[in-house]
């Protein structure tokens, strides 16, 4: 199975760990707009300064200098992918490097005035991450990354725009009438990635037997899905994965919720803030096995029971009549999903079955691992995509205020429904939007000032390249510094010290200079003292 022809990238763990600093470049591709009816909406074709809202109008307004940059530590922010159309029409003739890729569909909407004011909003359902939006998300994908690494994973990605097969299954799911798909200039039918499972099924077959197995892979990638607005459901989020390839035992899921737990207690969150609902679809394949359901009606029917509490109870009986189910199979099952205890489950399904057998062995390994207070069985869980196979499990809010915070399961037949051979798989899906909405409902958000730990200045214009020099020389020894680039008076650099939290303001003064000397002062306490400059730290 190949990836789709263009100049996008699948990020092995190998070249993960090599091109860390690498800005990931941006699919070049402009949508068709006859296709795309939802919004005159484009992929950026860049990463455009000036397009960015932030210099119309913050810049404008704001009475200090902004320095963004896409991968600096402190000044860090991104835009959304998926930005209006107007954007990107500009009156240069010039045409977007789109163009270039000598495809073949119709050229982007021109617009009557291309003057006009665009809208700067990012669309709706999407986001702008500016600086201290994006010290957050640093901070919860730092945290991702962390447990991961703590488990021993490897990270991974893919690239965001994937072929539409690959999310194209036939039991009905949500997630396909919510895909953002189009046809590329190569008259390609394409989509923006809604989950990160189907890449990663992709790689896996692609990568053959070169891969030694286990396979502990680990992403953070943006997914999209064009979904109805809730809090904490967003046309676009985050997902943190973490997978399992080539475990068939409950040990790989045990393993997974471990790494969740581990990240909620990193972050503060405890077990009267979130559990796990746990349960698994053999329970459903062995009741329906009682009635001899056909094996090609049991997907369809977990997508429908997983609308339970969503849609009305009769709609979800007369769907799964559609899928040839009995009625007395249908009242047998409704009893079965609403079993809250394994022994129950043990009564009505005998302990020889995997489903049981299972499910005792992953709360023992719990017990072992010491999560049990987090965890408790509940048959109503099936989750809503059609591959999974085995135990699935649902992180939820304990206040029930908001939706699943985190989703996954066993699912050892994907591989093969994309011409692979099956390896037993397990894994799980974590959002960015939820646990934020959690940490703010907790007041658990961390606090992230800007800090930068210098200021450097010099009193005299002539001084501005000894000043750069300075700076320079503590970048070289890993300061972070924030050189004054404009000569402003001390009142100012003072209050732009306060603004970014420095510990030390290096003043460059004539005086000093041509003695080869610096002042440095400490501004928490007002001490000040002159230093050779070789002698800086
Ligand atoms: P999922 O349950 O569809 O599973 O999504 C996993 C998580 O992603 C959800 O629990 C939620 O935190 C977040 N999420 C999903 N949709 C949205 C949305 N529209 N807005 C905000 N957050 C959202 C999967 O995607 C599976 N591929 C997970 C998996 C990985 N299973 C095995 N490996």
């Amino acid at each position: 199975m190949k990836q789709i022809r263009s100049s996008q990238r699948v990020l092995s763990p190998l070249c993960c760990r090599s091109a860390m600093a690498a800005v990931a470049t941006s699919p070049l591709l402009i949508l068709h707009p006859r296709r795309l009816t939802l919004f005159a909406t484009t992929l950026r074709p860049f990463s455009a300064f000036h397009h960015h809202p932030f210099t119309f109008h913050t810049l404008t307004q704001t009475r200090l200098p902004v320095i963004f940059a896409s991968t600096s530590k402190h000044h860090s922010f991104s835009t959304s992918p998926l930005t209006t159309h107007q954007n990107y029409i500009s009156n240069a003739t010039e045409p977007p490097h789109a163009g270039r890729s000598g495809s073949v569909s119709s050229p982007p909407v021109d617009y009557a005035e291309p003057q006009q004011k665009i809208d700067v909003n990012p669309p709706k359902g999407t986001r702008d991450f500016p600086p201290e939006e994006m010290r957050l998300r640093n901070w919860l994908f730092n945290n991702f990354k962390e447990v991961s690494h703590l488990f021993g994973f490897e990270e991974v990605d893919y690239p965001v725009l994937e072929t539409e097969a690959l999310y194209i299954r036939k039991a009905g799911e949500e997630i396909r009438d919510q895909l953002y798909c189009f046809e590329d200039r190569g008259n390609r039918r394409v989509a923006l990635r809604p989950e990160l499972t189907p890449s990663l099924a992709r790689l896996v077959i692609q990568k053959g037997k070169s891969v030694p197995l286990p396979i502990k892979w680990f992403a953070v990638g943006q997914c999209w899905r064009y979904e109805r607005m809730t809090r904490g459901r967003r046309r676009e989020h985050y997902q943190w994965n973490m997978d399992i390839i080539g475990v068939p035992d409950v040990s790989g899921e045990a393993e997974l919720i471990s790494s969740i737990v581990t990240f909620f207690k990193r972050i503060g969150i405890t077990a009267k803030d979130v559990g796990f609902k746990i349960s698994s679809r053999k329970v459903l394949q062995e009741v329906l096995s009682l009635y001899s359901v056909p094996e090609t009606s049991f997907a369809k029917a977990c997508i429908i029971i997983d609308k339970m509490g969503k849609i009305p109870m009769e709609e979800i009986k007369k769907d799964l009549e559609l899928v040839d189910l009995s009625t007395e199979a249908i009242e047998d099952l409704l009893q079965v999903l609403s079993m809250k205890s394994l022994t129950e489950l043990e009564e009505k399904l005998g302990g020889e079955g995997e489903a049981v057998s299972e499910l005792r062995q992953l709360f023992t390994l719990a017990e072992k691992y010491g999560y049990s207070e987090w965890i408790q069985f509940d048959a109503s869980v099936v989750r809503g995509l059609a591959y999974y196979t085995g135990i699935v499990f649902e992180g939820f809010d304990r206040e029930g205020k908001l939706r699943a915070i985190c989703g996954g399961g066993r699912y050892d037949r994907l591989l093969s429904t994309f011409g692979g051979d099956d390896l037993p798989a397990c894994g799980f899906g974590f959002g960015d939007a939820v646990i934020i909405e959690l940490l703010k409902e907790r007041q658990l958000l961390p606090e992230l000032p800007l800090e930068i730990e210098n200021i450097v200045c010099s009193l005299d214009p002539d001084l501005q390249g000894a000043a750069a020099a300075v700076a320079n020389a503590l970048r070289e020894k890993g300061q972070c510094v924030d050189l004054v680039l404009e000569n402003k008076p001390l009142k100012w650099v003072f209050k732009r010290a306060a603004r970014i939290n420095a510990r030390r303001l290096i003043l460059v003064g004539s005086s000093e200079w041509q003695r080869g000397m610096v002042r440095v002062k400490i501004l928490s306490t007002g001490e000040q003292y002159e230093v050779n400059i070789d002698e800086l730290e």
